[in-house]
């Protein structure tokens, strides 16, 4: 049975952990009543822990906030069978961006007509695989896309896609994670006129459908306003459709980005507001154009798996050099490579035992051979922490492990769901001799 949190060596702010963590006995951490500890020594370290309940929940935080839109999970953040089969009786679609994402999902059942696929350059297999298992919607990136997926449609049949264009709006956390503007690699500009003429070449293939418009402003996107800029460009360009071509697009598709915090006080995107303002903004626009209310679909990926899970790491070092305390850990870059990609801060706690220690600020660094293999810099944790505890880091649950490498040769970590008390393998980790096999040469 888990307690609210309060003070000590567990932490005290509550808002960055899934909703059901709570105090276990010993000093201990529980997510969905699965002490950490218990899951560390059943499961091993590194250990990625998964609240389904909590994934869930978020899901159904937007199909709350978005009755009236396709709400699409966007696969990349972090996909497995679980969560396909997850996603899917929430009533969400899928977004998915490579071959793989998507067989793996429709191995599951998932329904391709609730698929949606993206990518800047999609390979023949991607498309191939697309169009063979009837995915709903293919997002074209470019135009070198439009005659490339029409010879692959079969005669009679229409595919349907939408286009992504370029709104030129600055968002995002960082450099590599904004895609608003015309300096970056996705979509077609509508400030230079592409967008216009890719339009008119789609409209020109008789067996694509175009549904529509898309795009996808950035990542980790704190504010509301650089969508309701993105939503007018995109009505205004649906406008000028109607104008030059007489054709009125019944879709619009405004991507994800939706911020998370990953330290307490960190900021967030509230989804219901975003929605309450997406929705003021698409009605007024286009009653002013004389357009009617496109269907609006939204692609979260963060903002549902990111906050749903939490990674557990065993201490195996505590160095004191150069004025500075280092906490090295049995995991780092290769399974979150995300504060070397991006300067990510995150907030690690120490789990497993009470400690009233005084705190002390520390750099939690990991086990792979670089210097800039850093999991949390100048973070507080108990004084008297030591090789043998855990730490567990919250907001753990996307871009991790569909980013992680198998560096130097080590595994992947294990994913568990926790529901309930109870835990379960939904990945299993990564053996060396699962790496050996792919080692065919001599
Ligand atoms: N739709 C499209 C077309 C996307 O490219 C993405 C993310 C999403 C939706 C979902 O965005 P989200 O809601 O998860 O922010 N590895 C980076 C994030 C890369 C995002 C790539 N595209 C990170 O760890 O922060």
């Amino acid at each position: 049975m888990s307690l609210p949190l309060t003070t000590g060596a567990v932490p005290d702010a509550l808002s960055v952990w899934p909703a059901s963590a709570g105090h276990a006995p010993g000093g201990d951490l529980s997510v969905a009543s699965v002490p950490l500890a218990e899951a560390a020594d059943r499961f091993g370290t590194p250990l990625y822990v998964l609240d389904e309940d909590d994934f869930r929940g978020r899901c159904r935080t937007y199909t709350a906030a978005f009755p009236e839109a396709d709400v699409v999970y966007a696969a990349k953040a972090f996909l497995c069978r679980a969560v396909a089969t997850w996603v899917r009786a929430e009533g969400l679609g899928l977004d998915v961006c490579s071959a793989g994402e998507l067989e793996l999902a429709v191995a599951t059942g998932f329904p391709p007509d609730r698929i949606v696929m993206h990518g800047n350059a999609k390979t023949p297999e991607d498309l191939r695989t697309a169009v063979r298992l009837g995915v709903g919607r293919i997002v074209i990136d470019n135009s070198a896309e439009i005659a490339r997926l029409a010879t692959l449609v079969a005669r009679h049949d229409r595919q349907q896609v939408l286009l992504r264009v370029v709104p030129g709006v600055v968002a995002g956390a960082h450099r590599s994670v904004r895609t608003g503007t015309d300096d970056q690699k996705f979509g077609v500009s509508v400030a230079d006129g592409s967008a216009q003429h890719a339009v008119e070449r789609i409209l020109g293939q008789p067996r694509l459908e175009l549904v529509g418009l898309h795009c996808h402003i950035g990542s980790q996107v704190t504010e509301i306003r650089p969508y309701l800029v993105a939503l007018r460009r995109l009505v205004g360009l649906l406008a000028r459709i109607r104008d030059q071509h007489g054709v009125v697009l019944p879709q619009l598709d405004l991507g994800g980005g939706h911020a998370v915090a990953y330290r307490p006080g960190d900021r967030a995107l509230d989804i219901t507001a975003l929605a309450a303002r997406v929705r003021a903004e698409l009605a007024d626009g286009c009653r002013r154009s004389g357009l009617p209310l496109p269907r609006l679909t939204v692609e979260p990926g963060r903002a549902i798996a990111g906050p749903a899970a939490v990674a557990v790491y065993r201490v195996l070092a505590v160095k004191h050099t150069g004025g500075r305390v280092l906490v090295a850990v049995d995991g780092g870059m290769s399974d979150n490579p995300r504060p070397a990609l991006y300067g990510v801060r995150y907030a690690p706690a120490l789990v497993g035992r009470a400690s009233a220690a005084a705190p002390t600020r520390v750099t939690v660094v990991g086990r792979y051979c670089e210097a800039g293999d850093v999991l949390a810099e100048d973070v507080t944790l108990p004084g008297d922490v030591r090789p043998g505890d855990l730490l567990a880091v919250p907001v753990a649950g996307a871009y991790q492990l569909s980013m992680a490498s198998s560096y130097t040769m080590v595994g992947r970590p294990p994913v568990i769901a926790v529901a309930n008390g109870r835990a379960r393998l939904l990945i299993r980790r990564e053996s060396a001799a699962d790496l050996r096999l792919r080692d065919v040469g001599v």
